[in-house]
């Protein structure tokens, strides 16, 4: 019987999603990168070669903030004809300034929250099939934040954050709707042998928001980042909760260094999460055919 285990990490080419990829190639996974830097990805790759002798090693191309390209990555996955038992939606963006992505959407509700969707979604058939054939159950990791602290309620009247955007409010609103999204898929799994779980890494010191040239980024992050968690400290709960053995039975839980974190009242909201859930099935319903 072949017990090879198959993985697919989003933004595994900065910050946390490193040393996550490097521990799941180290533990034996066939490792598969959906990044969208071909460079960075092959970068990735010959580091993970090197570091942890595993060959097993691909690369899939996509800007998660085409949605197009985020379903077309999915089949790509599928098409590839291997099982999955490990999900890890780790890819994320801050962004200082607005930003609409071509397909209509504020640039960190796509990224942070229905590429999310679009790929699961997509994977999840996979993921149920891979979980039927093993004594343990498939694992999906989301990678959000305690930024969704900062939002109330998913706002459906101001999605895209047109009515005034700033950074931090726009950051949490698409945190808040991954819970979400965790919370209704829990519920939906619960008679199935896949279980999802949502993270926060901390405070960590990468990349997340340096992108562009405004105050925040430019002199704000940068004073803050020494103070924060290293990489590999930052990827100690992703890893967790797609290794660990007590995790078996917590599907749908939140944790935050390594431990369960309880979760407030607006990510808990079953009625939000389930609209959330039709809204975004009917938005994404052409990429389903
Ligand atoms: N750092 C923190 O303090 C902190 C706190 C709470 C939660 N988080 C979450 O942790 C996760 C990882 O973030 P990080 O801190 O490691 O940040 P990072 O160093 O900026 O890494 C982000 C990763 O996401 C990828 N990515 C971003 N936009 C993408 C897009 N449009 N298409 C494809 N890939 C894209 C990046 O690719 P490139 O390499 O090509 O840029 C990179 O690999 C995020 O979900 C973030 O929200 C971080």
């Amino acid at each position: 019987m072949n017990n090879k285990k198959y993985a697919l990490i989003t933004g595994a080419t900065s910050g946390i999603g490193i040393p996550t990829a490097l521990e799941v190639a180290s533990k034996g996974l066939h490792t598969t990168l959906i990044c969208r830097s071909q460079e960075k990805g092959e970068q990735l790759k010959r580091q993970i070669v090197e570091k942890t002798g595993n060959k097993d090693v691909d690369i899939i191309l996509a800007d998660l903030k085409s949605l197009k390209q985020v379903s077309d990555a999915s089949q790509h996955y599928l098409n590839s004809g291997k099982p999955l038992h490990l999900l890890i939606n780790n890819a994320g963006v801050i962004n200082t300034t607005h930003e609409t992505t071509e397909d209509g959407y504020e640039a960190m509700f796509a990224v942070n929250y229905l590429s999310v969707f679009l790929l699961t979604t997509k994977l999840l058939p996979l993921l149920k099939s891979t979980g039927n054939q093993q004594e343990k159950k498939s694992r999906i990791v989301n990678v959000s934040s305690e930024g969704y602290r900062m939002a109330r309620f998913i706002d459906f009247e101001n999605i895209n954050a047109e009515k005034g955007f700033k950074t931090f409010p726009a950051y949490g609103h698409s945190k808040l709707a991954l819970m979400l999204f965790n919370l209704e898929l829990a519920e939906q799994l619960s008679n199935h042998p896949v279980n999802t779980y949502a993270v926060h890494p901390g405070a960590v010191n990468t990349n997340l928001g340096a992108g562009d040239n405004t105050v925040l980024s430019r002199f704000l992050f940068p004073m803050f980042r020494p103070f924060f968690k290293t990489p590999e400290q930052g990827a100690a709960t992703t890893l967790h909760a797609a290794f660990e053995p007590t995790a078996d039975g917590q599907n749908g839980f939140y944790f935050a260094n390594c431990k369960v974190r309880k979760i407030r009242k607006q990510a808990m909201d079953n009625a939000q999460a389930k609209t959330l859930w039709s809204w975004s099935d009917n938005r994404l319903a052409d990429f389903y055919n």
